[in-house]
């Protein structure tokens, strides 16, 4: 993938202005204003932090912008006492905001439903009154298990309210990876719904949480949204432990306070894959969070008060945690949230929704956009896209074929695309283009955001054309640990070089300074913008009694950018049949979730190998894209790899 993708993007020679339309409104309006602004966040990124600040609610000043004493653990506005949610909702209410749409929310069979600032003000207090009568307080976690519904935004903001750490369970996870984090978290409380739709099936979300929490003595609660009016799809409901949400709310009182949370108090935690078997608990704090986020949204997406913001994510994964909710609701943003496929009950539906709600800024992944494409452009052409006026991408690599057909059929050539950089850990975007600044080359992520350090590095930390993606400094949005291990945390990040945040993404700078992504260089694949450890996959695999050895690789894969291809040895005397493949993948399932499921799944007799047992992976990768063989010459058996080969292509 990442070759394939070096040699397109080697060859990129287009360049796109931002349109004069759009430069003549936009809050950064001139690449001289970015370099200005960005030179001096770079020479005084305190000063320059400090006043964006400054900007936001805080009930208690902070007494300095960064502490770098406990490095790499920093601390950003120390001693400062804030709480997001008095950003997000309380500030808006003496403002023309009040009223304003905060969320307008579709529903996959068709419903719609618009909570204004206020009413989500409300609603957000109704339910953090309601978890401070179960007990819930400050630092304790409560997982989330939603469907893509206003109830996810509103038991986040509730969480935050009272100082609760909230830990979202993107909800295609299976019951034992909602196990695994509740456990991992400590969570006491599990916040769910009856179901939710996908692709026009009800996911019996309640049903997948009683699975998962069945070994979790830490929970002590569960509460239940009621998805639909009327009956609740069929779930089972435990005495004691669950709670109907409107019962809760029924007899909830507003408003309630918020409490007042130290800047460097735990907002959330969100589990993503890694290089080893296990998912890490990335640790979000509150004060330099809200305030990256705050700023990134306003100026990445150059939103303005009109503009209807719509972000596809899942909520589940961090571009929704910043960007759908926390940076847009900072900045009084209006938000469309839609809960389903792209393609139910047909390909339009984007499109639709577009045209419905006339959304001005849509923000995408190049998984979706490749899709689109696969469907054909007479589903866009079917509505009136007129009101867009600014484009997004984020979670992968784009390739210059869709970022050009994104262009042109989606925007009708004039709204600026950016294409965004970043990361769970970062917190935020850290390299984009800005809309009404820079001029874009399909397939980069241009330059780096105010305050963003980035280069890219050789092993050395010397500056190189090709190399690893570095982090400098650190900056507001960032990570502040792995919960429960500080160690991998510093190992992960900071062991690379001295001082400086590693990615793990390789990366190449152009001789305009214009960075281009070029994918992970660590055992984490990318697929349709999921991160899925191979790592992780592999332990799966050797849990199951027949299996005693795996290897997974990513392949390069037109759709979702990657693929997982595994291969399987399994033990003695069992066969690989048919059969046992399809039990497979339904172990993957189970384990984590469908979207981790590898494309194929190849048995193998034996893996290749080094003569001191390591698996040559890159061979693997050969045998799957169906290259010639690289240097085998320090297999321990040649005749593996051959006979891999030939079984690869029979198959
Ligand atoms: O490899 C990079 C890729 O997605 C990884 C981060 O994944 P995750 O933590 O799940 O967050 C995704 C949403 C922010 C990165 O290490 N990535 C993300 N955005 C881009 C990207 N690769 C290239 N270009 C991007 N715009």
């Amino acid at each position: 993938m990442a070759d394939k993708h070096l040699d397109t993007i080697l060859e990129e020679s287009r360049r796109f202005s931002p349109p004069e339309q759009f430069t003549k409104d936009a809050h950064i309006s001139s690449f001289a204003e970015y370099q200005k602004m960005y030179k001096k966040s770079i020479e005084d990124p305190q000063g320059f932090w400090d006043s964006v600040a400054k900007e936001l609610h805080w009930y208690k000043k902070w007494d300095r912008v960064l502490d770098e004493s406990g490095a790499p653990f920093y601390k950003w506005f120390v001693n400062g006492k804030t709480n997001i949610t008095e950003n997000c909702l309380d500030r808006h209410l003496n403002t023309a905001t009040r009223n304003k749409a905060a969320i307008i929310w579709e529903g996959e069979p068709g419903e719609e439903r618009v909570l204004t600032y206020w009413d989500l003000w409300y609603e957000v207090n109704k339910f953090a009154h309601a978890l401070s009568r179960l007990g819930i307080k400050k630092g304790d976690r409560v997982a989330i298990y939603l469907p893509m519904i206003p109830e996810l935004a509103v038991a986040m903001l509730a969480c935050a309210r009272v100082g609760a750490v909230h830990s979202v369970i993107f909800a295609g996870f299976s019951a034992e990876s909602i196990r695994d984090r509740v456990l991992d978290s400590q969570a006491r409380l599990v916040i769910t719904a009856d179901g939710g739709w996908r692709r026009g099936k009800v996911l019996p979300l309640k049903g997948i949480v009683d699975d998962g929490v069945k070994e979790c003595d830490c929970v002590t609660d569960v509460i239940v949204i009621k998805r639909s009016p009327g009956e609740p799809f069929p779930c089972h409901f435990q005495e004691g432990r669950d709670h109907w949400y409107h019962d809760l709310m029924d007899v909830a009182f507003v408003p309630h306070q918020p409490e007042q949370v130290d800047s460097d108090d735990m907002l959330f935690l969100l589990y993503t894959s890694g290089t080893t078997g296990k998912p890490k608990g990335i640790i979000h704090t509150t004060g330099g969070y809200m305030v990256y986020t705050y700023h990134t949204t306003k100026h990445v997406f150059d939103l303005k008060a009109k503009d209807v913001y719509w972000c596809t994510a899942d909520v589940g994964w961090v571009t929704g945690h910043s960007y759908i909710v926390y940076g847009p609701l900072a900045n009084g943003a209006t938000c469309v949230m839609y809960e389903g496929a792209p393609n139910t009950p047909d390909e339009g539906r984007f499109w639709k929704i577009v045209e419905r709600y006339g959304v001005t800024v849509f923000y995408t992944a190049p998984t979706a956009i490749r899709a689109f494409m696969k469907w054909g452009d007479e589903w866009p052409k079917k509505y009136d896209l007129g009101s867009l006026r600014l484009l997004g991408t984020v979670g992968e690599p784009i390739n210059p074929e869709a970022w050009m057909w994104y262009h042109e059929k989606i925007g009708n050539s004039r709204c600026p695309i950016v294409d965004t950089w970043w990361q769970t850990e970062t917190g935020g975007i850290l390299i984009t283009p800005l809309p009404g600044a820079t001029t874009t080359k399909p397939g980069s992520a241009t330059f780096p955001y105010f305050g963003i350090d980035a280069a890219v590095l050789d092993g050395d930390s010397k500056e190189t054309n090709a190399g690893l993606l570095a982090i400098r400094r650190p900056w507001p949005g960032m990570l502040h640990g792995i919960y429960g291990d500080p160690e991998r945390y510093k190992a992960t990040y900071w062991s690379k070089w001295d001082g400086m945040y590693f990615p793990g993404d390789g990366a190449k700078k152009d001789k305009d300074g214009y960075f281009w992504i070029l994918g992970r260089v660590d055992d984490v694949v990318n697929v349709a913008g999921h991160r899925i450890g191979t790592a992780e996959l592999e332990s799966v695999f050797v849990e199951h009694k027949d299996v005693v050895e795996s290897a997974v690789i990513g392949v390069a894969h037109d759709i979702k950018g990657q693929g997982l291809v595994a291969f399987v040895t399994l033990a003695g005397s069992v066969e690989g049949t048919p059969e046992l493949q399809k039990e497979l993948f339904q172990w993957v399932a189970k384990k984590i979730g469908k979207f981790a499921l590898p494309e194929k799944i190849i048995f193998s007799a034996d893996l290749p190998k080094t003569r001191s047992g390591k698996i040559m992976r890159r061979l693997l990768r050969d045998i799957a894209e169906g290259r010639a063989l690289g240097n085998v010459t320090t297999l321990a058996d040649a005749s593996v790899v051959e006979e891999l080969k030939n079984k690869y292509e029979e198959e």
